[in-house]
């Protein structure tokens, strides 16, 4: 990946397979491995959009690698001055970073970046394009708990339209044969979805996705990306939220999933966040072994 990563859809299974057993080597029962194969080159981590869990990962993740990890954020840049993005992007180009880590709410925003400079770019999530990261280290999750994405059942749940993390989890869970089962109010369902990876069904019923799931994974409701919302939370709980007592209907060994942040009493009860069946701090856990696989695949070269 000389070129970095801008999506799953492009990536085949080896390479794919690649970064997921690089990544197992970086979790923290293996964390002695590599420690200092990027000394001495630059990460710059361009953020137009708010996160903790990508940011964060993405600069523990160059540190222990031992690259300079520089971290901007939209506001308090000179964005705020009212700098374009090709006069940011330049002013970056010309400190000569080995590689930038960007997240925009333009779909194709890294895209454009990547078309613009020569240096590897990292797409950390692009509108409700892709968020590619996240589908890596959410496969590693689920690869800690079961052998093989073949034939798994996966629910993905919530609003669908919206997420980039269903995008890229579709197209790597269909490149591995995953029956992928997604969930929602029409609104926030588009029936084009079907159409974009193969092994995909939708639902508007919650128990008809739950049935057998052996993966449940949550999506938050991206009110940042909705003029205004259909649904009162309450509302949206009683018919797509994830409570205990759903959990019978799952696979025995379900594991409930979200890449964060959760809205507690939206889309899924404290009960089950705080739950046995829940993996989503190891989710988090990942995101550093992930992402230090996927630094180190870009500037390997
Ligand atoms: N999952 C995820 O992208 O979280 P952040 O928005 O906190 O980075």
């Amino acid at each position: 990946m000389p070129g970095g990563l801008l999506g799953i859809e492009s990536l085949d299974r080896v390479e794919i397979e690649t970064i997921l057993d690089r990544a197992k080597n970086f979790q923290p029962r293996q964390s002695q491995n590599q420690r200092d194969v990027l000394r001495g080159r630059m990460i710059v981590n361009l953020f137009f959009e708010a996160s903790t869990r990508t940011r964060t990962s993405f600069e523990i993740a160059a540190k222990r690698l031992g690259a300079d990890a520089i971290s901007i954020t939209a506001s308090g840049s000179s964005v705020d001055k009212g700098e374009s993005l090709v006069d940011t992007l330049n002013t970056l180009g010309a400190m000569h970073p080995d590689a930038i880590v960007m997240r925009h709410s333009a779909s194709g925003a890294p895209h454009f970046l990547a078309r613009h400079l020569p240096t590897p770019i990292i797409n950390a999530g692009d509108g409700t394009h892709e968020h590619p990261t996240q589908a890596l280290l959410d496969a590693r999750t689920i690869l800690d708990r079961r052998p093989t994405l073949e034939g798994l059942r996966v629910a993905i749940i919530g609003d669908i339209a919206h997420s980039r993390v269903a995008r890229s989890n579709m197209y790597l869970l269909s490149k591995f044969g995953a029956d992928i089962v997604l969930c929602g109010p029409a609104s926030l369902l588009p029936v084009e979805l079907q159409q974009i990876a193969s092994g995909v069904t939708l639902t508007h019923d919650i128990k008809e996705a739950l049935r057998d799931a052996d993966v449940i994974m949550m999506l938050r409701v991206q009110l940042e990306r909705q003029h205004e919302s259909a649904f009162s939370s309450g509302e949206y709980f009683r018919f797509y939220g994830l409570g205990l007592e759903h959990m019978s209907l799952a696979s025995p060994h379900a594991i409930v999933m979200h890449p964060g942040p959760i809205n507690r009493g939206r889309e899924i009860s404290s009960e089950v966040a705080d739950s046995q069946r829940s993996v989503i701090l190891n989710q988090v856990e990942n995101g550093i072994a992930v992402r230090m696989a996927v630094l180190e695949r870009v500037l390997s070269n």
